[in-house]
């Protein structure tokens, strides 16, 4: 029967959600990491996608400066590491070098992502909008690069803020969701 639940409820009987890195440029031209499940597809023709980010998020700071990021969707065995990259600003850390996470390049592209994703793309911001306490960023892909024989990281616990139970691995989502 159903019965009144709050969103966050809901986020958790939705599990399991898509978990990305959302790859920016700090100050000093380095790579800053932020984990990031709330993304989605939004268009195929023109291709754009939209994440929400906290409105205090260093990362948010800085797709609003400029105007670049690559949303990452991490391969399942960095899978510790992209929940440390949830759980610390890069305001005044160099998360990448941090938790050891190594860098790739990409071509024409002056944003480094970790090796070992399974999907890259390479985005410009077109529009963001204030959703609440997030900010709601509009983007068109530019580039987008796959790699099949990775594992995708899913979050099963539903909202990232549930204490305790956070959870992410590369389980696939059970045939009966
Ligand atoms: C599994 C997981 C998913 C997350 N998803 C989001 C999200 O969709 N939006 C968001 O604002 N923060 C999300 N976070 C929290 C941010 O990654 C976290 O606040 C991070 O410290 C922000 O880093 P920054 O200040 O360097 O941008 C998530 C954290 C985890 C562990």
């Amino acid at each position: 029967m159903l019965q009144k639940i709050t969103l966050p409820k809901a986020s958790v009987l939705t599990s399991p959600n898509p978990v990305s890195l959302a790859c920016t440029l700090r100050g000093d031209g380095e790579t800053n990491l932020a984990t990031v499940s709330r993304w989605t597809y939004l268009s195929y023709n023109p291709p754009m996608i939209a994440y929400a980010m906290a409105k205090t998020s260093y990362s948010g700071e800085r797709v609003r400066a400029d105007g670049r990021v690559v949303l990452t969707v991490p391969g399942e065995e960095i899978a510790a590491a992209v929940m440390s990259c949830g759980s610390t600003t890069g305001r005044n850390t160099d998360k990448a070098k941090k938790f050891g996470i190594r860098l790739e390049e990409l071509p024409g592209c002056p944003i480094r992502i970790p090796a070992k994703s399974r999907v890259a793309i390479v985005c410009r911001l077109a529009d963001f909008y204030e959703a609440g306490d997030h900010y709601l960023y509009i983007c068109n892909a530019e580039e987008v690069y796959g790699d099949a024989d990775l594992r995708a990281l899913f979050a099963w616990d539903g909202d990232h803020r549930r204490n305790g139970k956070r959870q992410i691995d590369g389980r696939l989502p059970h045939p009966s969701l």
